[in-house]
């Protein structure tokens, strides 16, 4: 299977659609990579659908890098783009590119940053100058969420969707390879997308972006807590997880698990369970004797 570059995923601006899917661990990225994604994103949201956290704001870089590795053993063909968790990008550009580096020797390809002021670009560019691709975010950046005053659709107001037309030119200016818009009015995404030379990839941004991507968890509903509008579920997981292992737990108590022939191991021969009998017999004997002896 061919691995996916980040010019190639240039190369998809305005032709094929992009699909791509969060992933956090070996198995998700085994499925999600088979299931043929272009992109696999170790996103940051893991602390909230993995984690149990409120938001995002919780995980480190180790806790990130952590999740990096078991994707990139997980994917074959997928590009692996690692999110920069909060703090790591925002003291100074310094400090970004090393933790970016981090992500690239973890086994990304390519970092996410969330933002596009001044300060950030500076991040962005001095990354890149470290020879390691850039996808940004912008709209609904969830890092922010305190600052935005909860998990809110973006740039429904002219003004504000004038501030992310800039932000979104100003990144791909900057380099970018290509940006997620999050959460903004379907018109704005694809005035965005219409502007941009880069990919735009869209999170509850319509279908008029280059690409799309979802939350794993999301898509698959395994995750219980709340659902937001942009999701389409695919399947009800955990649903279906939890069924099973009430399954085996009733199984367990029943005694119906393990099957004594299907799920269990037997000696070699029947010479050798008769000397296995044999030899529980000799230890009996002994335990006898032992019991029996006189006291004191
Ligand atoms: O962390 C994440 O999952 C993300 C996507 C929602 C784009 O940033």
């Amino acid at each position: 299977m061919k691995k996916t570059t980040v010019p190639a995923i240039r190369a998809m601006k305005g032709s094929s659609r992009i699909g791509m899917l969060t992933a956090y661990d070996y198995p998700s990225a085994r499925v999600a990579d088979a299931a043929g994604a272009d992109i696999l994103l170790v996103g940051d949201s893991l602390a909230m659908v993995v984690l149990g956290y409120p938001d995002t704001l919780s995980v480190t870089v180790d806790d990130m890098l952590h999740h990096t590795r078991a994707v990139a053993r997980g994917t074959k063909s997928a590009l692996i783009v690692g999110d920069m968790p909060y703090l790591s990008y925002h003291v100074s550009a310094e400090e970004a590119v090393r933790n970016a580096g981090r992500f690239i020797q973890a086994g990304a390809n390519a970092v996410k940053v969330e933002g596009a002021k001044p300060s950030r670009l500076r991040a962005i560019e001095a990354i890149l100058d470290a020879e390691i691709p850039v996808m940004g975010h912008i709209g609904l950046t969830p890092q922010s969420v305190n600052a935005l005053g909860g998990f809110k659709l973006q740039g429904k107001h002219a003004d504000d969707a004038r501030r992310l037309i800039d932000e979104a030119a100003a990144l791909e200016h900057a380099g970018c390879f290509s940006v997620v818009l999050e959460c903004v009015p379907s018109e704005l995404a694809a005035m965005i997308t219409e502007r941009l030379t880069i990919p735009t990839i869209g999170i509850g941004a319509g279908p008029s972006c280059d690409g799309q991507v979802l939350v794993f968890h999301d898509v698959l509903g395994i995750y219980d807590g709340h659902t937001p509008k942009f999701v389409r579920q695919y399947a009800h997981v955990a649903q279906t997880m939890q069924s099973a292992l009430e399954a085996y737990l009733a199984d367990v108590r029943g005694g119906q698990f393990p099957d004594e022939q299907k799920e269990s191991f037997h000696m070699a021969s029947d010479e050798e369970l008769k000397r296995l009998y044999a030899a529980r017999e000799q230890a009996e004997e002994s335990v006898g004797v032992v019991v029996e002896m006189p006291r004191g």
